[in-house]
């Protein structure tokens, strides 16, 4: 028996696009099981897409099929349940690898997620690369997991870890950067898009700066993968790491793409199964690209359900949700900037769809837990950016996220419920 396709056909673009060429959210979010369900008595609102994206059907379907018809371990068996898993699992890289335009799917491999890929650069790259002296450079605007792991990096080799500073507005100080990118810089690690702000780093500005001084740079793409068209070789990154659970994909599983010739001089991080060629007791040898850093049994289903996902972004157009995030969060910004006591953080020109706010002598946990109650899903906190609040003077925001599914109806719930909030606390 040959397999059946694991992914869904795409349906037809029209049916997502309005006479204007517009994303019928209306229609995306018929796609998403999750959005009828209702919390606390109210139908969802859910704007924590930052956090995690909720899953479309086609995602769901192609899981379960897999599971269904296909699962069995990859790069090992000759029998066709193997056989079919691994076709399905290497196509679902051939699918990442066409998604960001990377040149050969040697250069993608499959993590956790962009915790995982961000740690393997730091242990792999810099164990062999960063020496006494040497300095990494990120940004004052850094998810912790563009932070920690170069801090473990820089303390194993008695390297210096330096942070750009931001503007007001949570920009990053591109003179600042510049002066910071000195003669002992060894590597860049920036994000694409600020989790906390939304603010979107010029990237292919910033990596022509560091590559004039010869420096690869790193970029953590987790928040801007679903939110604008990715493309490796136009921003010129050397590494670029994202997430599936961020553009409706499953957790658990994400991606490195790394530069071929600066992952094929990189010595694996973690042994074991697939990531080797051959083993003796007193010495083995590597397996060659992607799968020499990717030790045991991946997670082939969720690989197959992040190909889905980015199939399903593909297929409403990714320029198309973009443009859709825009103008939900030009609205958003304009009504939340008319709120007494309401403060932005985060106002730069280019920004994706994250807004953040405090509201005068409110904690963001309280406005957090009552927007719940009235069945609005946002995140309140130091959204796993603690040196962007420690900038900003702040211990925590209110952030509303949007994605594909989000509708100007679920910004009037948002008002509504800060109102509510602005009431209680009256
Ligand atoms: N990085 C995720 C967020 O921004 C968890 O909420």
């Amino acid at each position: 028996m040959s397999v059946q396709p694991t992914r869904p056909q795409p349906l037809p673009v029209g049916e997502y696009a309005d006479a204007q060429g517009r994303l019928r959210a209306d229609r995306v979010r018929a796609d998403f099981p999750i959005l009828n369900r209702e919390v606390h008595g109210r139908p969802l609102v859910y704007l924590d897409s930052a956090a995690s994206a909720q899953q479309p059907r086609a995602v769901l379907d192609a899981v379960e099929h897999y599971g269904a018809t296909t699962h069995a371990n990859v790069h090992r068996g000759v029998h066709a349940l193997s056989q079919e898993a691994t076709a399905a699992f290497e196509a679902a890289r051939d699918t990442v690898r066409g998604y960001v335009n990377a040149r050969s799917t040697r250069e993608i491999i499959f993590t956790r997620g962009t915790t995982e890929a961000i740690n393997l650069v730091a242990q792999s790259w810099g164990g062999t690369h960063l020496q006494a002296g040497d300095e990494v450079l990120i940004t004052h605007l850094e998810h912790h997991a563009n932070i920690v792991p170069w801090q473990m990096a820089c303390a194993r080799a008695g390297a210096r870890l330096l942070a750009a500073p931001l503007t007001p507005t949570g920009e990053v100080d591109l003179a600042a950067f510049t002066r910071l990118l000195g003669p002992h810089t060894r590597l860049v690690a920036i994000a694409h898009v600020s989790n906390a702000l939304g603010t979107v780093l010029p990237v292919a500005e910033l990596v022509a700066l560091a590559h004039a001084r010869g420096v690869p740079v790193l970029v953590d793409g987790a928040q801007a993968i679903a939110h604008q068209r990715v493309d490796v070789q136009q921003l010129g990154c050397d590494f670029y790491a994202f997430s599936g659970h961020k553009i409706y994909g499953p957790t658990g599983v994400g991606v490195l793409y790394g530069r071929e010739s600066l992952l094929a001089a990189m010595p694996p991080w973690q042994g074991g199964g697939d990531m080797i060629l051959s083993v003796a007791i007193e010495r083995s040898t590597y397996n060659e690209l992607p799968w020499k850093f990717e030790a045991g049994t991946p997670n082939i289903a969720g690989a197959i359900g992040l190909a889905a996902a980015l199939d399903y972004v593909a297929m409403l157009g990714r320029e198309r949700v973009a443009a859709h995030e825009q103008v939900l969060l030009a609205e958003a910004t304009a009504r939340l900037r008319d709120v007494p006591g309401l403060t932005l953080v985060g106002t730069a020109a280019e920004k994706c769809g994250v807004v953040s706010f405090t509201l005068a002598g409110i904690h963001p946990h309280d406005v957090g837990t009552i927007l719940d109650r009235e069945g609005v899903a946002i995140r309140s906190g130091h959204h796993c950016a603690m040196p962007v609040m420690t900038w900003y003077g702040l211990a925590a925001t209110v952030r509303a996220s949007f994605g594909c599914y989000n509708t100007r109806a679920d910004i009037d719930r948002l008002l509504a419920g800060i109102d509510k909030v602005r009431e209680v606390f009256a």
